[in-house]
């Protein structure tokens, strides 16, 4: 089999959430859910797991074009 190559640390998509936990799990009870609520995926959220806009500036900073899950109720 061939080797993969070495991942560079500097590629990490999560920067600074819970770097602490060996991998960061969100569990949300979906009676919870208002409405709408808004879940980030640009891992930039000072809010996470839930989206406070940083996608905006990420996305600006470095030519991205992430944004969040929208997780809405049908009424
Ligand atoms: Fe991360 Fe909006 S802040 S998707």
């Amino acid at each position: 089999p061939t080797k993969q190559p070495q991942k560079d640390k500097n590629e990490a998509v999560n920067l600074k959430i819970q770097k602490e936990c060996p991998k960061v799990v969100n569990v949300v009870d979906l009676e919870e859910l208002g409405d709408k609520t808004c879940y980030c995926r640009c891992w930039r959220s000072k809010k996470f797991p839930l989206c406070d806009g940083s996608h905006n500036a990420h996305n600006e900073e470095t030519g991205d074009n992430v944004g969040p899950v929208v997780m809405k109720r049908n009424k």
